[in-house]
């Protein structure tokens, strides 16, 4: 079972889903305007019962203890309130072998896009360190992809329209889209 927290307009879903046969899928966001728009992306899956969308909150997550084996959140962390709560909640609902993978930009990386400095509340890696250790992670890695990032483009002022570039430009752009997709194999992939 994999679960994501944050999954934006649920573009990632049919690349997570296509890296192994049989995955189950859930997902939890916090947006009703982006749990509408996952599900209409990802009609079909819905239908065959492997993928489900649910609106809530990273600090009050629907399920029950130990009830995934992996989590995934692209982008996501920096509009937390409270993010060691967030991620004592995504332990909580990971089985003891489980594991999170987060995906961000770095502090250098996100700078250089003005919205950055908006709400966003940006983190170095050992700061990251902290809050997983904070949360109970036991193991933690950090590693550190090159910058790809085009800058957004600013004469989409359309609000919808830039919030969707936005949702995928963060995941697909900022970071390198092959190493989030070998990122995702490694820790999504079943543990011998
Ligand atoms: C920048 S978007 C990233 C979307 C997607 N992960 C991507 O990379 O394309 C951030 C997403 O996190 C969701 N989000 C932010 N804070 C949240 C929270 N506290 N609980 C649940 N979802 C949250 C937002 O609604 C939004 O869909």
């Amino acid at each position: 079972m994999r679960a994501e927290v944050g999954f934006g307009n649920g573009k990632v879903v049919p690349r997570l889903m296509g890296l192994a046969s049989a995955i189950a899928y859930t997902g939890i966001d916090y947006s009703q305007a982006m749990v509408a728009e996952a599900k209409a992306s990802n009609k079909s899956q819905i239908e065959g019962g492997s993928v489900e969308f649910r609106r809530a909150s990273v600090e009050a997550i629907p399920f029950a203890d130990d009830s995934f084996d992996h989590a995934l959140t692209i982008n996501t962390i920096y509009f937390w309130p409270e993010p060691v709560r967030g991620l004592a909640e995504i332990r909580r609902v990971l089985r003891p072998s489980g594991n999170l993978l987060l995906v961000v930009g770095t502090p250098e990386q996100m700078a250089r896009n003005a919205f950055t400095q908006h709400g966003f509340r940006l983190y170095a890696d050992a700061q990251l360190r902290e809050l997983f250790v904070r949360a109970g992670f036991r193991e933690v890695t950090v590693e550190l992809y090159r910058d790809q990032a085009p800058t957004l483009d600013r004469s989409k002022n359309n609000l919808i329209e830039r919030s969707r570039s936005y949702g995928q430009q963060m995941a697909v752009d900022l970071a390198n889209p092959q190493c989030i997709s070998n990122a995702m194999s490694a820790a999504l992939s079943p543990r011998s």
